[in-house]
């Protein structure tokens, strides 16, 4: 029996040095010292000892299971270690790699002209106005001095809504609406979405964006539409930029003008982007028709006021050199990143 205790103790001390992980030394551990383990066998003969043999034996049993115990216990020490060094390893982060690229988005190309239009209007002291798109017959036309039956309503294929209500076709009802609100002096520009009934191309859809201007102070003049017009064209399209007033109509301006810049491609030359003019045309305007400053409520005998409107997608498409304003609408990311 004796010697069987020795084969143990030394089997047990090989093959704990053997154990890779705390799973295996465990297994190996009830294997020998649990309770139908190698050991307990062992003393489970202790009865058929003679009562000498058996304090011996006895003391020797314990003797190997301390020695394997501290040995199983060594062992655990030594794998929970190794065990927390590959773990570490494992779970080093190596902070030299690159990180992950999330792309940012930027502003959309009507978005980066109109930011700077209203950067320009607000130097020159204006303010940003906006009024409903869902608006009223009354001031998308009526009080635009275009009464029911006015021929020039037929220039603006309209969305009704009911036979009072429509889709702007314009920025200029924001006019009467500031008019109602404020005496002069009034220096705004509105800008927003404005909806005709047009069949998609490459110059037309169904909504678009117009910024509308008004000025009413007294004593403004075609003067001062001139003189601000052209600061604004020199600022938007550069210092070289010239600008020239054709007689135009419109029914809520009188007089009525239409304002062509010099080319930004040929500068003036002509070529096939102005169809060899030299000039493109780029707003309507003149001043505010005394009918229509009545209808915002002020006094045409004290104040006098210039109007505008420019077409936002017109501005962009020369700014930018685009030939087909769907592209500004089609979100494609081919188009966009390029801004
Ligand atoms: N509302 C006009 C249009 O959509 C543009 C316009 C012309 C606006 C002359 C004005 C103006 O304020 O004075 O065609």
């Amino acid at each position: 029996m004796k010697e069987k205790l020795e084969a143990i103790r030394a089997l047990a001390e090989k093959q704990l040095l053997e154990t890779s992980s705390r799973q295996e030394l465990e297994s190996l551990r009830v294997q020998i010292l649990g309770k139908k383990g190698e050991l307990t066998a062992i003393l489970k003969q202790m009865g058929s000892l003679s009562p000498e043999e058996r304090p011996i034996m006895g003391q020797k049993a314990n003797e190997v299971r301390a020695f394997i115990e501290s040995k199983v216990a060594e062992r655990q020490a030594e794998l929970k270690a190794k065990e927390n060094e590959l773990r570490l390893a494992k779970e080093t982060i190596d902070v030299t790699l690159p990180g992950e690229r999330h792309p940012l988005g930027h502003k959309h190309p009507l978005s980066i002209v109109l930011d700077e239009v209203k950067d320009i209007f607000i130097g020159m002291g204006f303010q940003i106005a906006t009024g409903p798109e869902v608006e009223w017959d009354y001031y998308n036309f009526e009080a635009l001095n275009l009464p029911p039956d006015h021929p020039a309503r037929d220039t603006q294929d309209t969305f009704y809504i009911t036979e009072k209500m429509l889709l702007r076709t314009q920025t200029s009802p924001v006019q009467i609406r500031v008019m109602e609100k404020q005496q002069p002096p009034i220096r705004v520009i509105a800008p927003g979405r404005v909806y005709r009934s047009d069949a998609v191309d490459a110059t037309h859809s169904p909504f678009f964006h117009q910024i509308e201007g008004l000025v009413v102070d007294e004593g403004i003049t075609m003067g001062d539409l001139k003189g601000n017009l052209m600061q604004f064209a020199k600022r938007l399209y550069g210092e070289q930029t010239q600008i020239r007033l054709r007689p135009h109509h419109f029914p809520f301006t009188e007089p009525s003008c239409e304002m062509d810049v010099t080319c930004f491609k040929c500068g003036g030359k002509g070529c096939p982007m102005c169809k060899g003019e030299g000039w493109v045309e780029i707003l309507g305007g003149g001043m505010v028709h005394p009918k229509v400053l009545k209808n915002g409520g002020i006094d045409p005998e004290k104040y006098s006021g210039y109007a505008f409107g420019v077409g936002l997608e017109r501005l962009t498409m020369f700014r930018f050199n685009i030939d087909d304003m769907r592209l500004l609408y089609e979100n494609d990311m081919r188009f966009l990143s390029q801004f």
